[in-house]
């Protein structure tokens, strides 16, 4: 039985760079939400994204956008505006966990595993980096490992930064931690589970993300079990030091010693059938269809 009668608008596609990852999220959220019964409809979210909600009768929307206006709290403020009830964060904790330089003070401030980490604004001084070679240079606002660049010595600094500074205002220059990348779901408060990401390139770039093949899942983990409790309950707190609501995936590293450094958290994980939290949330006994239900219930508050 469906869990609500209301008219239900995926909101999907849109205008960022991640248009098509969003499509194909929007389109399994879609599919799932017709099978179970509910009575809902695709939107594009264009410019005209306040009219083709209202045109539609809209009356609660599954946000299914990637990147951009979808994931930085600015959908989700027209949503406010409109008094429409959304799926996952609202303005603020989108608005943070978008932006790679507030998201990491505010893990600082609540005490959480950072790698050490400096803030550049374009066109400014480059001050002298205190903590030591490896560095990870990356924009401040860009997701899918675009502008991402490891540096191994103090030469590579100049490219990266330029290469970064085309897509960002402020560019973070960090400490690179060497070992194993997990990623936490999140859901309702509490810790769905993990997966292990291991790419065959360098770090988990660009193509290792999106070229079939090219990563390896391991699932659940193959880390001790201390040390993966250690890193839900991290992954758990950034999600909440954000203020986050709804579903999240958490990206973190764990170095040698097992410390989980917190790399970002993902407001909007992808959704398609073969996604990581879908494949989390199996694991943890929930299917597709009741995962997608349970992050519409929290959104209506059921
Ligand atoms: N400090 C770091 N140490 C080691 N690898 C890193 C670090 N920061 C980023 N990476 C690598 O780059 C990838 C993308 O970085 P991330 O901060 O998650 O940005 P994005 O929003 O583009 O996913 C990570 O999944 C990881 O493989
Ligand atoms: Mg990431």
């Amino acid at each position: 039985m469906p869990v609500t009668n209301k008219k239900i608008g995926v909101l999907m596609g849109g205008l960022s760079a991640e248009r098509e990852v969003s499509l194909k999220t929007g389109e399994a959220i879609y599919n799932a939400l017709v099978r179970a019964g509910y009575n809902a409809c695709r939107i594009d979210a264009g410019r005209d994204i306040a009219e083709a909600v209202r045109r539609e009768a809209v009356e609660a929307a599954f946000i299914a956008l990637h990147g951009g206006a979808g994931e930085d709290g600015s959908i989700q403020g027209l949503l406010e505006v409109i008094g429409i009830p959304y799926t996952g964060s609202g303005v603020l904790a989108s608005a943070i966990a978008m932006d790679k330089e507030f998201s990491k003070k505010v893990f600082v401030f609540h005490g959480l595993p950072v790698p050490e980490f400096i803030v550049l604004k374009r066109g400014g001084r480059v001050p002298e980096i205190r903590f030591p070679l490896p560095w990870v240079v990356k924009p401040a606002t860009e997701g899918s490992s675009i502008g991402v660049s490891m540096v191994d010595d103090a030469a590579g600094l100049a490219p990266a930064l330029e290469k970064a500074f085309g897509l960002s205002e402020r560019v973070i220059v960090e400490r690179r931690v060497y070992g194993k990348e997990v990623q936490v779901g999140i859901l309702g408060g509490k810790v769905l589970g993990s997966v292990e990401v291991r790419p065959s390139t360098d770090f988990y770039s660009y193509e290792a993300k999106y070229t079939a093949g090219k990563t390896q899942y391991i699932l659940p983990p193959e880390i001790d079990a201390k040390m993966l409790g250690k890193a839900h309950e991290t992954g758990l707190q950034a999600h909440l030091a954000l203020g986050c609501r709804g579903a999240s995936r958490v990206d973190l590293i764990l170095d040698a010693n097992g410390t989980p450094y917190v790399l970002e958290v993902n407001t909007i994980p992808g959704m398609t059938e073969t996604s990581l939290l879908p494949k989390i949330a199996r694991l943890s006994g929930l299917d597709f269809t009741a995962l997608v239900e349970e992050i519409l219930k929290e959104a209506l508050g059921l």
